[in-house]
């Protein structure tokens, strides 16, 4: 058995592990980072909706303190990225132009209006407008669609490209081993390394779990789920495509349309999704389930029904008991990063801060500060700490 020795190690090279990666890079630490597949999981099916706001539902609102202090840091987030990587500005494809929320029949804009009632409690920003308001706004929005509401502090950016940066920023590090890890090792109440699935040990100060729906087979106290999605990319003309995120619900049924840039073929991509189960991570996309993305996609954007199919795919959200993400230390040299459920791609810029900030770096001005807060108050593993044993071992 062979064996390596690094600061920290990070199980998971998803956007979630690699951004732990680079923090620790960044923060001086000899890295390992563990996937057989890196970038594979939820993050090659994200669409990349920056959406505090709409994705906010009842019994949520730690979950949209967490997304609006995380939304905040994106920007800088980005930008740092873009220059660790050596890419140029806008390389990960942050778009700040807001989300136009639409309801298709008369029961859709009764939900629709409970949950701006809903977000108006919680201090967050959306108003509801005409369908002909919608449509100066995006002129593709559908003839029959009964309400809309504008939310400017909803966001996108392109998650497969931030994998790429990802990937550029910690590559000169060479760091990625392209391997499963098979179990963490304890030396009492602590973990100090981990094993991966050809029998080489690796010792390590921290251990970042963060293989997001696999995290809970490898330790109890990060219980996660798979949530499978199927999102579509679509290749739009570029006025048939939409210019901003639309999202919606048709007859009950939520689906979305995340844009991309326009392409030099004046073209644009154009992510639908998501279909959102509860069963096994096989990585299977259902014919029912694209029948339905495109039926109600269409439903609201008539436009594209012209688009050509470009892919199809399903992977799984990482979910917990309460939806809500698994952040911080969970025993002695374990930290957890894990548990994003819908929000992966939006908590990743939180995620950066608070892994900083458990490497002794810390944060950088107030919305880094008020990230590493939100994250102490609504992502603390220790919630889990009763249910579960929070020392040694796989899911219970
Ligand atoms: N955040 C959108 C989704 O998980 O489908």
């Amino acid at each position: 058995m062979s064996s390596h020795v690094c600061d920290v190690l990070v199980i998971g090279g998803g956007i979630v592990g690699l951004t732990a990666a680079w923090r620790a890079v960044e923060a001086g630490a000899s890295v390992v980072v563990l996937d057989p597949s890196p970038g594979d999981g939820a993050t090659h099916a994200a669409a990349g909706m920056l959406a505090p706001v709409m994705e906010a539902g009842f019994g949520e609102k730690g979950q949209a303190r967490l997304g609006t202090a995380s939304l905040a840091l994106w920007p800088a987030f980005a930008e740092a990225l873009e220059r660790a990587a050596g890419l140029p500005p806008g390389a990960v494809g942050l778009e700040t132009a807001g989300t136009l929320a639409l309801a298709y029949d008369r029961d859709d804009l009764v939900a629709l209006r409970r949950l701006l009632d809903l977000h108006s409690g919680w201090g967050l920003g959306s108003a509801e407008i005409a369908p002909d308001e919608a449509r100066l706004r995006e002129p593709g929005v559908g003839p029959r669609v009964a309400g809309a509401a504008w939310v400017p502090g909803d966001h996108r950016v392109d998650p497969r490209a931030v994998q790429v940066a990802l990937s550029a920023a910690v590559a000169a590090h060479e760091i990625l081993v392209r391997r499963a890890a098979v179990s963490l090792t304890w030396a009492d109440d602590a973990v100090v390394g981990a094993l991966d699935e050809a029998g080489t040990a690796y010792a390590a100060g921290t251990v970042v779990l963060a293989a997001g729906h696999a995290s809970g087979s490898l330790f109890a106290g990060a219980p996660t789920r798979p949530v499978p999605g199927t999102t579509l990319r679509l290749a739009a003309d570029v006025d048939r495509a939409p210019a901003v995120v639309v999202r919606g619900t048709v007859q009950g049924r939520p689906v979305y349309a995340v844009p991309r840039p326009v392409r030099p073929d004046g073209t644009r991509e154009v992510v639908v999704g998501a279909t959102s189960d509860e069963r096994a991570d096989d990585h299977l996309t259902r014919a029912g389930d694209v029948f339905a993305l495109l039926r109600d996609v269409r439903a609201l954007l008539p436009g594209l029904d012209d688009a050509v199919l470009l892919e199809t795919v399903t992977r799984s959200r990482p979910g917990s008991p309460d939806n809500a993400p698994i952040l911080g230390w969970a025993a002695d040299g374990l930290y957890l990063a894990t548990g994003h459920h819908r929000n992966g791609i939006l908590l990743t810029a939180l995620t950066a801060a608070a892994v900083d900030q458990a490497l002794g770096v810390a944060p950088d001005g107030p919305a880094a500060i008020a990230a590493v807060e939100a994250a102490a108050r609504f992502a603390d593993p220790r919630r889990f700490a009763d249910a579960y044993s929070t020392t040694r071992g796989g899911t219970a």
